[in-house]
This record gives structure tokens, sequence and C-alpha cells, in this order.
């Protein structure tokens, strides 16, 4: 019989791949969001819609399917929204876990894969950064994916969840057939904005904050990882901790960092258009640079990315934009 896993945050960006990934391999997927679903998910799964604050409409999932796993990707993921409004974040992000875990402890549910983030590090003091490297995160954002992970290794301790902490860099790309494409709301990701406005579906100069910082060429760098890539590692850390009990964390990335300035230009490269770029101070809670070592994740989980380089992932990113495609639009809420 086929595993049933629950993927929370299933209507977006990351949430919906995995939940792509997870039915093309033939599993049974639960998507739950408080959003309704990008169409291009039709058929791939049973949705549920729920916020995560709701502690009894989550226990009443959890009563209701026989479930093996959760991915649990629902969150809030914009680094400056943390710092001026960190109550969100708290809510939407620490409480919201709380509220999963212990109806998963309440339902008997005991293996999770749970979305971290390079902003566990803070600012890194050796890059690129391996997993052992100190976690002191410098933004409300961090702080919260972090106080997770610890949660997460109390409650291997205590209860005997196991779970993966999956560590993303910066989550970029889309699949070719453009229906799920990055739309966050508000969008703070650098490559949808840079082909936005590039391709004049966003007005105004795209705004470039930092060209000051202690790199090569004043802008900030990161580690640029293919969605699908991720949703892969997904699967390979669902295999891994059906097997090693324990609370892990491993690194998402392809160990390159790009500077915000070789990503406008490799977009004005893949697209054959001009970018017109104003520079802005540094945002609040932004490290200089971040790049992952990611060979624990490709040794451990046998994780190959099939997208290692930054243009391939921009191409993809523009094949399925919608200034290219009418097909993404509308796929996302
Ligand atoms: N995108 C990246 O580059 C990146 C990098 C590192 C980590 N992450 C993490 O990956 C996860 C997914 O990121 P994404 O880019 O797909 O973001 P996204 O905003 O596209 O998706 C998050 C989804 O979670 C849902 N959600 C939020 N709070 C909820 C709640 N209380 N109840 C139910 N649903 C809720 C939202 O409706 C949304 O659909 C997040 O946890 C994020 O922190 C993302």
């Amino acid at each position: 019989m086929a595993d049933v896993h629950l993927v929370t945050g299933a209507a977006g960006y990351i949430g919906s791949h995995v939940v792509r990934a997870l039915a093309d391999r033939g599993e049974v997927v639960i998507g739950l969001d408080r959003v309704p679903l990008p169409a291009g998910l039709d058929g791939r799964c049973q949705f549920v819609p729920a916020d995560l604050l709701d502690r009894p409409a989550l226990e009443r999932v959890l009563a209701a399917h026989t479930i093996t796993a959760v991915c649990h990707l629902a969150g809030r993921i914009a680094v400056g929204e943390s710092v001026a409004d960190p109550s969100l974040y708290y809510q939407d992000n620490l409480v919201a876990t709380a509220n999963l875990l212990s109806a998963m402890r309440g339902a008997g549910v005991t293996r999770l894969i749970f979305s971290s983030t390079a902003a566990v590090y803070g600012t890194p003091e050796t890059t690129p950064i391996p997993e052992s490297h100190p976690c002191r995160p410098i933004n409300p954002y961090g702080r919260t994916k972090r106080a997770i992970e610890e949660m997460l290794g109390d409650f291997h301790h205590a209860y005997g969840l196991d779970s993966v902490s999956l560590r993303y860099f910066n989550a970029a790309g889309a699949i070719a057939d453009g229906t799920l494409v990055e739309a966050h709301q508000p969008e703070t990701h650098l490559i949808p904005l840079l082909l936005d406005h590039g391709s004049g579906q966003r007005p105004g100069p795209f705004q470039l904050f930092g060209t000051d910082y202690p790199t090569d060429d004043g802008t900030a760098v990161r580690d640029y990882v293919h969605v699908v890539d991720i949703a892969q590692a997904h699967l390979a850390a669902l295999d891994y901790v059906t097997e090693h009990p324990g609370a892990h964390a491993f690194n998402l990335g392809s160990g390159h960092g790009a500077s915000v300035r070789t990503v406008i230009e490799t977009v004005e490269a893949v697209t054959g258009r001009p970018v017109e770029v104003k520079r802005v101070a540094r945002r609040a809670g932004d490290p200089a640079s971040l790049v992952a070592d990611p060979s624990a994740a490709r040794r451990t989980l046998g994780w190959t990315p099939a997208y290692p380089d930054l243009r391939s992932i921009v191409a993809s990113a523009w094949a399925a934009h919608p200034a290219q495609t009418r097909i993404g639009q509308g796929a996302r809420v």
C-alpha cells in the first residue's frame, strides 16, 4: 500500500513542488494550506484547507488519515517583514509548528521533514557553511526556524519523533510546463523580481539593497538551488529518516555563491532584456554572504541536484514566467 504523506504549505512555491514530486513517485498526498492550491496540482493530492494555528482542525486532519510522515513547509519567509513585524513569524512559524508537533504526537505520527533555512546560521564565520557551523540567527525569521530545529531535537529525545531539517539556501527556478511559478505575496525574492522588472511586468526600477557589502562587487552573495532539486531532496530525506532515527539537519545548496550583480547579469543574458537598477541601502537582517557546503546531503542522502548552475536555474524560471507563457498566470493565488 502506498504511504500517505501530509504536506503543509502545499499551495506555496516549494510545497507545491514537493506535492508534485511525491505524487509522481506514487505516494498518496494530503495537501494542507490556508490558501487554495495552484491549478498545477489538480488531481495530485487531496486538499485540506486549514490554518495550522487552528489546533482542533489539525487534530481532525490527523485523526482522519493514517499519515506515514509530514513534510512541513508552511510558514512565513520574508526576513525584512520578520524584523518589522516579528509577531507574525512567532505565530505562523513557531506556534503553528508547536501545534503541528503536538497534534502529530497525539495521532502517533513519528516522522517529519522540516523546511529550515540558511538563516539559522546568522553571519557566517566560514564559507562555505557546513552543518556544524554555529547557529546564531540575526533576524526573527532565522530565530523562529532555529527554535523549531531545537524543538525537533527535544521531541526526538522525549517522544521519539524522527526528523530531517532541510536548511534550504535560496530556492529558485521552475518546472518546464510553467504551471507552478514562483510568486510570493509580496514578492521579495531576487530572480522573480528581476524577471518581472526586466519583462516590464513590474513598474519602475529594480531596487538593489546594498552595494557596500564586503564582497567582490559589494552586493550580497547567495547560493541558489533549484526548487525541483529541493523537492527531490524531500523524497531522499523521507527515505533516510525511515531508516535512521534522530533529528538530522542537512544544507541544500549548490556550494557556489552568486552576487546580486551576477544574478542581474545572468537574467539580462537569459532574457535578452536590460534590467533598470536603483541602488538603495542595505535591508535589515541580511548577511553579506550565505553559501552552503552541501556535501553532507550529497553523501548521506544521495542528493544530486539536476540544476547545478545559476544560468540553468534562471533559464527555467524565465521559460515558465508569465511574460513567456500565459499558463503561469493564475496558477498562484
Ligand atoms: N523560498 C526560499 O528560498 C526558502 C529558503 C529557505 C527556507 N524556505 C522555507 O520553505 C518553506 C516554503 O517556502 P516557500 O518559498 O514555498 O513559501 P510560500 O510563501 O510560497 O509558501 C508558504 C505556504 O505556507 C502557507 N502557510 C503559512 N502559514 C500557514 C499557516 N499558519 N497555516 C497554513 N498554511 C500556512 C502559506 O499560505 C503558503 O502557501 C517556508 O517554511 C520557508 O521558510 C524557503
